[in-house]
């Protein structure tokens, strides 16, 4: 077993339970907070129910961790009601109360929105712009900046991870180059908590897809060696793909690029 003790956020939603179930029994300690109810599986783990919009359940979520993987979160384009509490308020509340307890890591939960709005004929890296697509995209750019300004004055290890579309399988041809499996999103996860001291870090999430249009330099840094490749599915996904001038079709971020898509000048 490890020495580590870790701190999940958001451990109930889907990615979640999905590291739960991977790293359970793993570390000395994993803590599984949420607002929502999280299930112990193994003597090592605590649930702790609460909301991060509140800094003091923030604090106590994060008191003698060594490691926090920030995942919690509204994770899809939403008003700014909910936006602006879930994603920027909370990740506030629990990266500083991370900076007071002594945390030495921060693994943050980004995402592809991020840089939604590159055209999908450029491969994207992790020197360029941000281009967020949305109000969600514009929340992970600030979680970004913030962990990494952790990093910069505090001196505390920060990791995003840009993950692209967490799925049992791939769902349409978009996905055939932005899926992330279960097994993958585990071990990304499992890297970033693990790898020896890194300062910071960016490493897209995303499987093996021959189509992925996103290079992540650091992820050899972290010992990520992703396995899955969205490809076996393409033949039935192949024709699932919006019409070639749809915004949804022009930019990395799909969907989330026409939503709301108001320009007069294309
Ligand atoms: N699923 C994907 O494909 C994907 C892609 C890119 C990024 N992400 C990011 O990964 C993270 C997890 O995504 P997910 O798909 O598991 O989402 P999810 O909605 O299944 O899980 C999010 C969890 O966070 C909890 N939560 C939200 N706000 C909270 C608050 N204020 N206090 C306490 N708990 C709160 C919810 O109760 C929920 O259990 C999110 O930050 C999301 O933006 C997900």
């Amino acid at each position: 077993m490890n020495d580590l003790r870790v701190l999940i956020t958001g451990a109930a939603g889907g990615i979640g339970r999905c590291l739960h179930r991977a790293l359970s029994g793993r570390y000395r300690l994993l803590r599984l907070a949420d607002r929502a109810v999280a299930t112990c599986l193994h003597p090592s783990e605590q649930a702790l129910t609460g909301d991060f919009t509140e800094a003091a359940f923030a604090a106590r979520a994060v008191a003698d961790m060594d490691v926090l993987v920030h995942l919690a979160g509204m994770p899809k384009e939403a008003p700014w009601e909910t936006i602006l509490p879930d994603n920027i308020v909370a990740t506030v509340n629990v990266f500083e109360a991370a900076r007071a307890a002594g945390v030495q890591r921060i693994v943050f939960a980004s995402s592809n929105h991020a840089i939604g709005f590159r055209a999908v004929e450029e491969t994207v890296g992790i020197g360029e712009p941000v281009r967020p697509d949305s109000r969600y995209g514009v929340s992970k750019v600030f979680g970004e900046a913030l962990a990494r300004m952790y990093a910069d004055k505090y001196g505390i290890d920060a990791a995003w991870l840009r993950i692209g579309s967490f799925r049992e399988r791939p769902e349409d041809a978009r996905q055939l180059a932005t899926w992330i499996s279960h097994r993958d999103m585990a071990a990304l996860a499992r890297c970033a908590i693990e790898a020896p001291p890194y300062g910071f870090a960016v490493v897209y999430g995303v499987s093996a897809n021959r189509r992925a249009r996103w290079t992540s330099p650091d992820a050899a840094r972290l010992g990520y060696a992703p396995q899955d490749d969205a490809e076996e599915y393409a033949g039935e996904l192949e024709m699932l793909r919006p019409a070639p001038r749809d915004p949804a079709a022009r930019f990395h971020g799909g969907a989330y690029c026409a939503m709301e898509y108001a320009r007069r000048d294309d």
